[in-house]
Order: C-alpha cells, then sequence, then structure tokens
C-alpha cells in the first residue's frame, strides 16, 4: 500500500471511480483525507461505490455520467458548485476494444466507442477540471495510458487498434498539456501513468499484478511536490519512453 501523506481540505476528481482502478485510488485518497468525488457510466454502480465507501467513514460522493460526453460532465460540474475545484484529477475511465478489432477489422462503432470514451473522455475530464488548478497555482492531473499505446516496448504491435491508438494519443494530449502548462512552472503537473496488467475487470482474475501494484505509481504522481519532471508517461515511478 503507497504511503500519503495528509490531504484534508484537498478535493480529488476521479473518472472511473466506481471500479478497479479508479475505485482503488478513489479510497486511498479519501482514507488520507481528500473529499473523492468518483465518476462512473452506471449510475446503480456508481452509488452502490460511493455509499460503500462512505460506509467506511470516507468523505466521498459518486455522479453518474459519461465522460464522452461532455455535457453530462459539465452538468457535474455545475452540481459539484465547489468541489468542482479540486486538486487532484485522475481519469481512470476506460473500456476495452473488442478482442478481433485489428485496424482493418474494427468497425467504425467500436472505433467511435474506444476512441471517444478513452481519449475523448480525458480532454472531456481535463477541459473542465484543469483551468481552476492553473487559476489557483496547484493540481496534479493523471491519466492512465497504457503499455500497449507506446511506441516502444510492448506498444503499437498490432491489434487492439481503437484501444492501443486511444492511449498512444492519450500520453500525447498528457505531454502536451503539460508543455502548455509549462512543465510544472504553474505547479499543475500532468503526466500519464501505465498502471501494467492488473487484476481488474478489464485485464481479468488471471492479470500479473494487482490493483495495489497498479495504482501506486498514479498515488504518488497524485501527491509529488513541485516538480518540472512531468509531462512524461511513468510506470513504476520510472520514466518509460513513448
Ligand atoms: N486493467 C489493466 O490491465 C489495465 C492496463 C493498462 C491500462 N489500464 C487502464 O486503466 C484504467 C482503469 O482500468 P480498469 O482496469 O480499472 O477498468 P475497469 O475495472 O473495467 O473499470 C473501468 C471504469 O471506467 C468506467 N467507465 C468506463 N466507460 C466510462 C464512461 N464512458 N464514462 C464514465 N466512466 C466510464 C467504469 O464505470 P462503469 O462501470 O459505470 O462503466 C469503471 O468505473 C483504464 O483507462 C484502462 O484502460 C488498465
Amino acid at each position: 500500500m503507497t504511503e500519503l501523506p495528509d490531504l484534508s481540505g484537498q478535493v480529488a476528481i476521479v473518472t472511473g471511480g466506481s471500479r478497479g482502478l479508479g475505485r482503488y485510488c478513489a479510497e486511498q485518497l479519501a482514507g488520507a483525507g481528500a473529499t473523492v468525488v468518483i465518476i462512473g457510466k452506471d449510475s446503480q454502480s456508481v452509488t452502490k461505490t460511493a455509499q460503500e465507501l462512505v460506509a467506511q467513514d470516507l468523505d466521498v460522493v459518486g455522479f453518474a455520467a459519461d465522460v464522452s460526453n461532455y455535457d453530462q460532465l459539465s452538468q457535474v460540474k455545475s452540481e459539484l458548485g465547489v468541489l468542482g475545484n479540486a486538486q487532484i484529477l485522475i481519469c481512470s475511465a476506460g473500456v476495452m476494444a473488442d478482442k478481433f478489432s485489428k485496424t482493418l477489422r474494427a468497425s467504425k462503432a467500436e472505433w467511435d466507442r474506444v476512441l471517444r470514451t478513452n481519449l475523448d473522455g480525458v480532454f472531456n475530464s481535463v477541459s473542465l477540471f484543469v483551468p481552476n488548478m492553473v487559476d489557483q497555482g496547484y493540481g496534479r492531473v493523471i491519466t492512465i495510458s497504457a503499455c500497449l499505446g507506446r511506441f516502444t516496448g510492448p506498444g503499437l504491435a498490432g491489434g487492439l487498434a481503437p484501444y492501443r491508438i486511444s492511449k498512444t494519443a492519450v500520453t500525447a494530449l498528457t505531454k502536451n498539456l503539460a508543455a502548455e502548462l509549462q512543465f510544472g512552472a504553474k505547479n499543475v503537473l500532468v503526466d500519464a501513468a501505465c498502471p501494467g496488467h492488473i487484476q481488474t475487470d478489464m485485464g481479468g482474475p488471471q492479470a500479473p499484478r494487482t490493483i495495489t501494484e497498479g495504482a501506486d505509481t498514479v498515488l504518488w504522481l497524485a501527491t509529488r511536490e513541485q516538480t518540472n519532471e512531468t509531462g512524461l508517461l511513468w510506470e513504476d515511478r520510472l520514466r518509460v519512453d513513448f
């Protein structure tokens, strides 16, 4: 388990916070004292998760919204009021592509489904919640990328085209945004994390890594001191080439 500093007074927004990696991060951040807003697409699931976390005495609220739908996410921001002025944003919401979705086999509908959730969802989230971080001079933004989207190592080796390309683009969006924010000079750090293949609904029970292992880098990034070492892809707290 990752040792976290006292996060009392901080607000964290976690998309995909109803299940898997996002849920674990939400629980850990709330356990360290943060107020945590979890966002998921399925309203029953997000309500159930929020209730379970509140039952553990954690300060958590849940909202149902499809991250690919800018208007729905914008509505959540309005309903949040001051809680929309978050210090931490973790963009964990994501979907896997159909396993037969090689580029020339992927349907247009499958391409759109995955790109809209995995890429547009990150754009929508950062465009709504990061401007206030810039105004307040503090923010930690973590996007969840994947090794499959890298130009190096196991990435871009063919297959799962919508997923791989969505994650390549997420890493690119992350670096570009960090550059626009002058690589930490405004104390808003923007980084991508690759959790590795982890035991979640997406990763499956046979995945080699636990959620705790995959979340460690995400939580570390979410609570780092100011640095200019940002706009990068991280795995196990180490920079990886992309
Ligand atoms: N698992 C792995 O091995 C692995 C490896 C590398 C990267 N990743 C990345 O890590 C992130 C988390 O994955 P996970 O394994 O935790 O997946 P997961 O267990 O399937 O959970 C996915 C989460 O995303 C939410 N979500 C999906 N589509 C959404 C949408 N359109 N709007 C709002 N929320 C949505 C889900 O909520 P609903 O239930 O409401 O849909 C759920 O909370 C993803 O970005 C994934 O690509 C995972």
